[in-house]
């Protein structure tokens, strides 16, 4: 449907047009009811919906990390997850999806690697793209991002990326080029600078590259703070300030315009970027296409599927699958009784329900299952798992508004409930009835920053003032100060504990970020160690989940090492000792260092798995579900080994001096050799790669399943020698025991060209290999291009 929407911006004077431009709040463009605009609404993902409350009171379906839908290799199932999204988006108000992230796997250290897909650039862009076109097709925008060389957190408001054009082209802006002809209708800048320029105002990549090269016609939008000039930014190419109400734009902007300092036409090629945008997506009620029924897609049974899907066996003596007559498994480590459901800072995301991989082992029956700790390497007390009530007080103990609350974690960061954000609001508190299971020492903490009281029973056990630590403020949710008491309690006798903090204010809002720390009483860390190996001795079969922590993982900050935190290498080796048939299940979002990988009969990564993580680790424990994931990134033996690692700034800058050879295509340069190679995962059965065709740019590798069940395998098609090998083609195929398959691949046309101020393709043979990862060349032919 096309609509003049240059006759609407006529109608429109100036300060209504710039208002448009700068976010109404937090998540949202401001209503224009005279021509027909309605509100137009963003949200985080790229794992789920949150919407605009950012609170455990408007859940939504929580999918695996984006590593793990890469891991599944497989486009049908991104469309399908893109679909969801938008169903989820629909279902919220939401207008705009804030993902997919689809910058790269640079260095391991990368504090966003579990949001961002993969180290390889095709397998980036390809999965990008089905997410989108899924997404798009439900009448909700995406929002690619963060455009571009965002591949690492720190000093990640200020950093200069320094890369050369041809590494721009060829690595990093590859994967957007890829999203944006896939018709993406949005685009988010980064936060940091590329050679200098910061990307909210970068013309010559934004106007130049993305706009006028690429044709692209969406809406570009900032990173959340990122626009801080008021002309440099209205010409670099970013549409929209977020978030508002208050933005270096607005009366700012209007006075340049006014005084002829910035030309009225770069303000009407933002508004007829935002109202085709609103047309696309169903916010301009006139103009807008009438949006199709959603079809109903049941996010759980897709949660469920995208994580086995992904789960990537990389080792496996023949422990698994799971025989069914298992008499008894010990499921072992923190993360099994409450596993890592997905990495932390925007991209979280609450979901309704979530199964640890304990409790999805018990629900699946058969065996006994019984549980040891092991340890607990997390930095924080888990909040404490019984319902609560939070309440809004003022001054002289009146509540003012109250929410009922499924954990002891009060979290309201986009606007308070109805009531509560007034004036008199003097506290808000948490009243939580918890009946301990176990008698003794129970360890309770307060988490967050500002005065705190927590009482039991009426009797204070903790009261004072809790500081911020280091000076980003971002740090109380991603990484909260915790003050610990020990209370002694009776198994059996409901206690009171009522925990209250104030708001605070979070760039001019009262924002809500506190947690009622919980552990039951437990022995030393030897002890926990010595039990658990115990407890793997009496069983048949020992599962130890390990993972990374909050602490670890997280938008905001980098890691920094690779070690699985505190004494789990310790606790896995002690286990594998007790019991030969050790199964290790890696619960994190990218590569974590595996000292103890020869020792164990199975490593399975479950990366970080979303709501149904425990569900689904029983179907594939027990060969239910097959494991079908591939690596989507090379996995290093450690860290010192990694070609490419380092993300720390040296005076404002990260220079991308290793060039193009970033991910395997730096591994394939190095002296030592990863641990596991890109593509590599094992499935339960076993392939043969038969046959391989070429013709030009398509090609048709046959493969027969030479195992006993039906299984999946990811056929990968690398061209080109030596550190120049890159993925060019891939497909998802499936077959029955001694059946044979074909899988037909368009390789991509960018695998065989080079940047040189202009795509030039490679003319002559090219070397094309077939197999089932990198290290894997099981089957080759060559092409004349
Ligand atoms: C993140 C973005 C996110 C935005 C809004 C920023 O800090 O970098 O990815 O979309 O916040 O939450």
């Amino acid at each position: 449907m096309t609509t003049d929407l240059d006759a609407l911006i006529k109608d429109l004077d100036l300060p209504a047009k710039i208002s448009l431009l700068s976010g109404a709040d937090t998540w949202s463009l401001p209503p224009l009811p005279e021509i027909g605009l309605d509100r137009l609404v963003m949200s985080d993902g790229p794992i789920g919906v949150r919407g605009e409350g950012w609170s455990q009171a408007d859940p939504s379906i929580a999918l695996p990390s984006p590593t793990a839908l890469a891991a599944t290799w497989d486009l049908d199932l991104a469309r399908q997850v893109g679909r969801l999204l938008a169903q989820e988006a629909r279902r919220k108000g939401v207008h705009v999806l804030l993902a997919p992230t689809i910058n790269l796997h640079r260095s391991p250290l990368g504090g966003r690697h579990f949001e961002c897909y993969s180290e390889d650039v095709h397998l980036t862009g390809e999965v990008g793209a089905a997410y989108v076109e899924g997404v798009q097709e439900g009448g909700v925008a995406t929002t690619p991002k963060h455009f571009v060389a965002n591949d690492f957190e720190t000093e990640r408001y200020t950093v200069s990326v320094q890369v050369s054009d041809k590494v721009l082209r060829e690595v990093y802006l590859r994967p957007f080029e890829r999203v944006v002809r896939a018709g993406a209708w949005g685009l988010m800048t980064a936060y940091n600078s590329v050679n200098g320029t910061t990307m909210s105002e970068h013309s010559e990549l934004v106007n130049g590259v993305l706009k006028d090269e690429w044709g692209f016609d969406g809406y570009v939008v900032s990173d959340w703070n990122a626009v801080r000039t008021t002309e440099p930014s209205a010409f670099g190419g970013t549409d929209v300030a977020m978030p508002g109400p208050k933005t270096p734009w607005g009366d700012k902007l209007a006075e340049a315009v006014r005084a002829g300092r910035v030309p009225e036409s770069v303000i009407d090629d933002k508004v007829r970027r935002i109202l085709r945008l609103a047309q696309r997506t169903g916010a301009l009620r006139s103009h807008s296409p009438a949006a199709e029924p959603p079809q109903a897609i049941n996010g759980v049974a897709l949660a469920r599927e995208v994580a086995t899907r992904s789960f990537t066996l990389l080792t496996n003596n023949g422990v698994l699958p799971l025989p069914a007559g298992t008499g008894s498994v010990a499921v072992i480590g923190s993360a099994a009784a409450e596993a890592r459901i997905m990495g932390g800072g925007s991209a979280v995301v609450f979901p309704e329900r979530t199964v640890s991989p304990l409790e999805g082992l018990r629900e699946y029956g058969g065996a006994q299952v019984r549980y040891a700790l092991g340890t607990d390497p997390n930095p924080r007390l888990n909040p404490l798992k019984a319902p609560a009530t939070g309440e809004f007080v003022d001054a002289g103990g009146t509540v003012l508004a109250a929410e009922e609350l499924e954990r002891a974690t009060g979290l309201w960061i986009s606007g308070l409930p109805e009531g509560a954000d007034t004036a008199e609001l003097h506290r808000v508190r948490l009243r939580v009835r918890f009946v301990p299971e176990v008698s003794g020492e129970h360890l309770l903490s307060v988490q967050g920053i500002g005065p705190f009281s927590l009482t039991v029973d009426g009797e204070t056990v903790y009261e004072g003032v809790v500081e911020l630590e280091g000076d980003d403020p971002a740090a109380v949710l991603v990484a909260p100060p915790e003050r610990r008491v020990a209370v002694p309690m009776t198994a059996g006798v409901p206690y009171e504990l009522v925990i209250s903090n104030v708001a605070h204010d979070y760039g001019g809002r009262r924002v809500v970020v506190f947690s009622l720390g919980h552990a039951d009483p437990r022995p030393d860390e030897d002890a926990l160690i010595a039990e658990a190996a115990g407890l793997a001795a009496a069983s048949e079969v020992a599962v130890v989940v390990a993972g990374t922590t909050m602490a670890v993982e997280s938008e905001g900050f980098d890691r920094k090492d690779l070690r699985l935190p505190g004494r789990q290498d310790e606790l896995i080796s002690a286990v594998a000792r007790a019991n030969p048939r050790t199964v290790v299940v890696v619960n994190s979002g990218s590569p974590v260092e595996m000292p103890w990988v020869d020792e164990v009969a199975a490593v399975l990564l479950v990366w970080f798995p979303g709501q149904e993580a425990g569900a689904a680790l029983a179907e594939v424990l027990y060969g239910e579900a097959e494991p079908g994931g591939r690596l989507p990134t090379t996995w290093p033996v450690k860290l010192a080994d990694c070609p490419v690692a380092d993300v720390t700034p040296v005076d404002g800058a990260v220079p991308y001096d290793e060039g193009v050879y970033i991910g395997y295509r730096a591994w394939a340069r190095h002296d030592v050799a990863p641990a596991f190679w890109f593509g590599h995962g094992l499935g339960y059965t076993t392939w043969s790669y038969d046959a391989i065709e070429a013709e030009g740019r398509r090609v048709a590798v046959t493969v027969t399943n030479t195992g006993a069940r039906r299984g999946r395998e990811v056929v990968q098609v690398y061209t080109g020698e030596g550190a120049d090998r890159v993925l060019a083609g891939f497909g998802v195929v499936e077959a029955e025991p001694g059946q044979s398959v074909r899988a037909e691949l368009e390789l991509a046309e960018r695998a065989f060209q080079v940047w040189a101020d202009g795509w030039r393709t490679v003319e002559g043979t090219h070397r094309i290999e077939a197999g089932g990862g990198y290290d894997d060349p099981a089957l080759s032919t060559s092409i004349r291009l």
